[in-house]
């Protein structure tokens, strides 16, 4: 399969905007009427625009990945990304893409605002992707799969082999979003890229980097699809500020790697006390910082914690997730609290 038979061909003919900083960054810099009077924050200079390739930052998340620079491309969150996968591949009201549901609210939300048709793939009862299905009915007009492993809401990891399966049998784009990887047992897809042309992995440092509030987040991909993202991100989408910090962040694992070990050992507490509680049917195993469970009068326990500050995810709603709230793993008196207050409110609606 040629992946540019399914990359928009006004994609694959533009001429990108070439912005001042794309070639020098250094030197009497007189070509893109910025000050000349320099402004620094935090040892970050802000006078000048920041390097449109995120050279820097792209040998850093290289480095965390595995992948080459070229395999990498940062965007303000993951949720970027997807705006570029849109860009690059569907043509509005023409092209359809496929979720595999339940899963993150955010790939309908972009195939709505690009009046792309989106066909859902429901999960198996065991929130688990049959690739078998999926390749005997998709539609033909579907050009991208968006699948999330460790999946939200339901916490858990879709098999790696059906994965694969859809990437070498499908001829469209496989789309995983890995937001959650640092939380599971398993690695990340990125070593299959090599091999699969048409697959495209969504991470972030939103989760286990604890720095949602920087945005950042990136794609993996081949080199092919990594310079149409370029063509069509804006020249200067990352600050200078938000690279220099993701930067040292990435290379501060030992903290990331020690915080994450804590929330897999609250997570496994806290699914064990929440087994426990009269009301709770069921605990969703977890490969991520979350848990998915099911309880009586969810809504309503839902709303009691609300009232006392205690705010958790109402997905009792949804049609595969009847009864379920998400709850995100705190620090352990938080989730404490939480754990106390859920037991009190179903003894109580028990009356
Ligand atoms: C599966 C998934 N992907 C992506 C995101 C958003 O990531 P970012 O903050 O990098 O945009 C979230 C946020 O909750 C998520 O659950």
């Amino acid at each position: 399969m040629e992946i540019s038979q399914l990359i928009r061909p006004n994609i694959l003919s533009l001429e990108p905007y070439h912005s001042a900083r794309e070639k020098v960054q250094e030197g009497i810099l007189l070509d893109a009427n910025e000050s000349p009077f320099s402004c620094q924050w935090n040892g970050v200079s802000l006078n000048r625009y920041p390097d449109p390739y995120q050279r820097t930052l792209r040998a850093a998340l290289a480095d965390y990945t595995g992948l080459s620079p070229e395999q990498v491309l940062a965007g303000a969150g993951s949720d970027e990304v997807l705006d570029w996968i849109f860009k690059v591949f569907c043509n509005p009201s023409r092209d359809e893409v496929a979720v595999a549901e339940p899963t993150y609210g955010m790939y309908r939300v972009m195939a709505d605002i690009y009046d792309v048709r989106l066909h859902s793939f429901p999960l198996d009862e065991n929130y688990a992707l049959r690739a078998g299905e999926f390749l005997s009915t998709a539609p033909p007009r579907v050009k991208v799969m968006f699948l999330c492993s460790p999946n939200n809401p339901t916490g858990n990891l879709l098999e790696r082999d059906e994965i694969l399966r859809l990437c070498s049998q499908w001829r469209g784009v496989v789309v995983v979003d890995e937001a959650y990887v640092e939380f599971s047992e398993e690695a990340s897809l990125a070593g299959a890229l090599g091999q699969f042309p048409n697959l495209i992995l969504l991470r972030t440092l939103s989760k286990a980097f604890g720095s949602a509030a920087l945005r950042l987040g990136y794609a993996c991909a081949s080199p092919q699809i990594t310079s149409c993202f370029l063509k069509v991100k804006a020249p200067y989408n990352l600050n200078a500020i938000t690279m220099k910090r993701g930067q040292e962040a990435l290379g501060d694992r030992k903290i990331v790697e020690q915080q994450v070990a804590l929330i897999k050992q609250e997570r496994e507490r806290v699914a064990g006390c929440l087994q426990e509680i009269g009301g709770v049917e069921k605990v969703f195993p977890s490969s991520s910082n979350f848990l998915l469970f099911r309880c009586r009068s969810a809504s309503e326990v839902y709303r009691r914690l609300f009232e006392e500050g205690i705010v958790i995810r109402d997905r009792s709603e949804g049609p595969r997730t009847r009864g379920c709230l998400r709850v995100t793993i705190g620090l352990p008196q938080e989730n404490d609290l939480f754990l106390a207050r859920v037991a009190k409110y179903l003894e109580v609606l028990k009356q």
